[in-house]
Parts: structure tokens; sequence; C-alpha cells
């Protein structure tokens, strides 16, 4: 199995985003990253843009809510046209509730995890959701560096998953570069959120594929 490359538009021109989309056509989809300034220090967009990039996106929809009362708002992301929308652990009053509510709108349920949050809470849980976000920087901006504590997390969420033979899927989000995804790969995560990596680069398309490939050595069967 192909490791999944997910640019962020966090770090697409946010003025060209339909450009900004195209150039991203290979990838397996759209990572975005909604950030109310409360959650994280950092605002970037809402409800009327996710529905816009919807409309115009080559690829799915892969939400990442970086927003307080998530049980009030995700929903809403499923409604926009999301294929996968991801509430925060933190932000959440009923991530249990929350993520059938999700599934029944259609969309595939995530939890994410910042990094100083366990993941041992949700570990029984595993078959309630479709995707497990596990942080490898604070949210909230772009271009940080990786946190190399988080891989240990990243190893127990990948191990619990392939106990329970489950199809969930191990996504990591932070620094993710063509130097950290061999040994995130390693790790057990099979997605990869990848913002500066990507766009930083001249040829996105090629920056994706690089991953990808960086990511395969290692990555389980
Ligand atoms: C940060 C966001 C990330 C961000 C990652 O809070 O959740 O998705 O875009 O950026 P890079 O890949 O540059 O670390
Ligand atoms: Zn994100």
């Amino acid at each position: 199995m192909a490791a999944r490359i997910h640019p962020s538009i966090l770090s697409a021109d946010f003025v060209n985003l339909e450009r900004e989309l195209a150039r991203i056509a290979g990838a397996d989809a759209v990572h975005v990253d909604v950030m109310d300034a409360h959650f994280v220090p950092n605002l970037t967009l809402g409800l009327p843009v996710v529905r816009r990039i919807a409309e115009v996106s080559p690829v799915p929809l892969d939400v990442h809510l970086m927003v307080e009362d998530a049980d009030r708002w995700a929903p809403q992301y499923a409604e926009a046209g999301a294929a996968s929308v991801t509430f925060h652990a933190e932000a959440t009053q009923a991530p249990v509730r929350l993520a059938r509510e999700l599934r029944a709108g259609g969309v595939r349920a995530a939890v994410a995890l910042r990094p100083a949050t366990p993941v041992e809470p949700f570990l029984d849980l595993l078959d309630e959701l479709d995707m497990v976000l596990v942080m490898t920087v604070e949210p909230g901006f772009g271009g940080q560096a990786f946190i190399e504590g988080t891989l240990a997390k990243v190893r127990r969420v990948a191990a619990a998953v392939r106990a329970a033979r489950l199809p969930t899927w191990v996504q990591v989000d932070g620094g993710v570069t063509a130097q950290t995804i061999g040994r995130i790969a390693a790790a057990g995560a099979d997605t990869f959120v990848a913002g500066s990596a990507v766009y930083g680069s001249d040829d996105p398309g090629a920056r994706i594929d690089e991953l990808r490939a960086a990511a395969r050595p290692t990555l389980r069967a």
C-alpha cells in the first residue's frame, strides 16, 4: 500500500486557491486547516471557503478542525463537502457521539491529538474512528520542526490498529519532510500531511511523488 500524501493548503497562496489546488492534483487528498483563533492562536478560513474549495478541488477534502466546540462545528463541515472531518480530542465533549454523527453524515470521522494528549483513552474506541491524527507539532502554524517524541505515540496507535485488525488510518501532521517521512512511516503512519514541504517546492507534484517514495521502503504492508 502506498503512503497517502495530503498537502496542506495552509502553506498555499490563499489568494489563488483554485490554482494552488490544481498544482496538487496528484495528491490523495487536500488537507484543509480550519483555525478559529481560540483553540489555536491563528485564524484561517471557515465554512464558506471550504464549500468553494469542495466545488473546485480535484481531490477529496481532509478537513482538520482546530476550533473549540467541535461538537457544534464539525457536522457542518461534513455538510460543506468534506470527505473526512477531523476534530480535536481536546475540543469535544463527546467524541464517540460526534464520530457517529459524522459517519451518519457520510464522511470519514477522525480524532486529532495534540502532542501532549495521550492516545490511550481512544485505544478501545478505534472502531468508531476512520482515522487518528497524531499531531507531530503543536497545532497552529506551518513550517515548525517535527517533535521526535511524538513517534512513540504513532507506534502505539499503529500497533493498536494492527492488533484489532481495523482499517483505521494513522495520520501525522507537522514537520513532515523528505527527511522525516521515512522514520514516521517506519513508526506505522500511513497518511501524511505536508504543508511547507509540498508548497515550498517549485514543483509540488514532483515533491508529492518524492514524499510517497521516501515513505514506501518502510511502510507496513
Ligand atoms: C498546523 C497544521 C498543519 C500545517 C503543517 O497546525 O495543522 O496542517 O499545515 O505544516 P507543515 O507541513 O509545514 O509542518
Ligand atoms: Zn493540519
